[in-house]
């Protein structure tokens, strides 16, 4: 079966084809670099490019797939969370494309499609898996009992570790995204030079809108030689409290669920010192997926939609984007 997958849901206009669920035959993903200049994405700015962008990008998946439009069989596309401006334009492509075609289409969940990015790389693995899903959105600990079934174990009550990282990097004047800037200049720095608060709230869940506003007090009260002199390792601490909060967490609900398998999705699964953490701290398999299914891709939409379709699933046409969707627990 081939489908077609659409992810439009922030800053990236992704489309992919894969052929039996996890094979990918292609996948195009145009980053906005517009918003760099920003610090952050601007979400008009945002669907304006999706909707210049998002013809081309289809076509270029399907050529690079050796395929023609008469060759799909489904269409899978996130219709949530993200930005509403950005959703809509991925959705309403697939909703055409889907009339035109009269193939069916399937609306899909952004998380659960990062939950599936490890199915790309590992296509023989099998739940039950804990996932930690740690990007620039969500920061969420989530046990996947069986394919779609799910049990939310942790989320954040705030910022996500991702935007935490992101923020850190612009309080200092670092590029946009921050997270892979700090994970490299992190490396050179001292991570116990300054005792930043491991942030949380409860056993599960997160908070990093604490550890953000603590680096702000601590930069405000230095001198600014002493922070240039210092900021590797300054940085290096603020990771290490972001990294352990997450870790921390992950290693109790390893407990709870009694997990036996770990995957790490998401763009800050990507971050050198949370790997290390990771490899040294959990008892047992940690699984990550290969670097471009990290960040926004559609092949991880099209994975978990052609999952969802061979089961028979469908959407219809007035199915909404919802900027804010959870997992649905079952
Ligand atoms: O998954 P993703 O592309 O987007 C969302 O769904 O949000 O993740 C992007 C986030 C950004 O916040 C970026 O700073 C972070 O992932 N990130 C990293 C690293 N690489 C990307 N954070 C820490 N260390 C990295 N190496
Ligand atoms: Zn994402």
């Amino acid at each position: 079966m081939l489908v077609l997958g659409i992810e439009t849901s922030c800053d990236e206009t992704s489309a992919a084809v894969v052929e039996n669920r996890f094979k990918v035959r292609s996948q195009v993903i145009l980053s906005q670099l517009e918003h760099s200049q920003y610090g952050g994405v601007v979400p008009e700015i945002a669907s304006r490019l999706h909707s210049k962008n998002i013809h081309r990008v289809i076509k270029e998946a399907l050529i690079k797939a050796n395929i023609s439009l008469k060759d799909l069989e489904g269409i899978a596309v996130t219709h949530g969370p993200g930005l509403v401006g950005s959703l809509v334009v991925g959705l309403m492509y697939a909703k055409g494309l889907s009339q035109s075609l009269n193939i069916p289409f399937i609306g899909i969940n952004h998380l659960e499609g990062h939950m599936f990015s490890i199915f790309l790389t590992y296509p023989e693995l099998r739940p039950p898996i804990l996932y930690l899903l740690v990007s620039g959105g969500h920061t969420e600990i989530i046990y996947m009992k069986k394919y779609f079934q799910y049990r939310v174990i942790g989320y954040t009550v705030d910022d996500a570790v991702g935007e935490c990282f992101d923020k850190v990097a612009k309080m200092i004047g670092l590029p946009y995204p921050g997270g892979p800037v700090i994970d490299q200049m992190a490396k050179e720095g001292d991570e116990n030079f300054v005792n930043f608060p491991v942030p949380g709230h409860g056993d599960f869940n997160f908070s990093f809108s604490g550890l953000k506003t603590a680096v702000l007090y601590y930069l405000q009260k230095q001198k600014h030689d002493f922070i240039e002199k210092h900021i590797k390792d300054i940085l290096a601490s603020f990771q290490k409290a972001a990294v352990s909060a997450l870790c921390d967490r992950l290693k109790k609900a390893i407990e709870v669920t009694k997990a036996e398998k770990v995957a790490i999705v998401g763009g800050v699964s990507n971050n050198s010192y949370l790997r290390k953490r990771c490899a040294k701290e959990l008892k047992i398999e940690v699984y990550f997926p290969q670097r471009i299914y990290t960040t926004d891709n559609a092949a991880m939409i099209a994975a978990s939609g052609a999952m969802r379709l061979e089961r028979g699933e469908r959407s219809p046409l007035s199915l909404p984007a919802k900027p804010s969707l959870y997992i649905e627990e079952g």
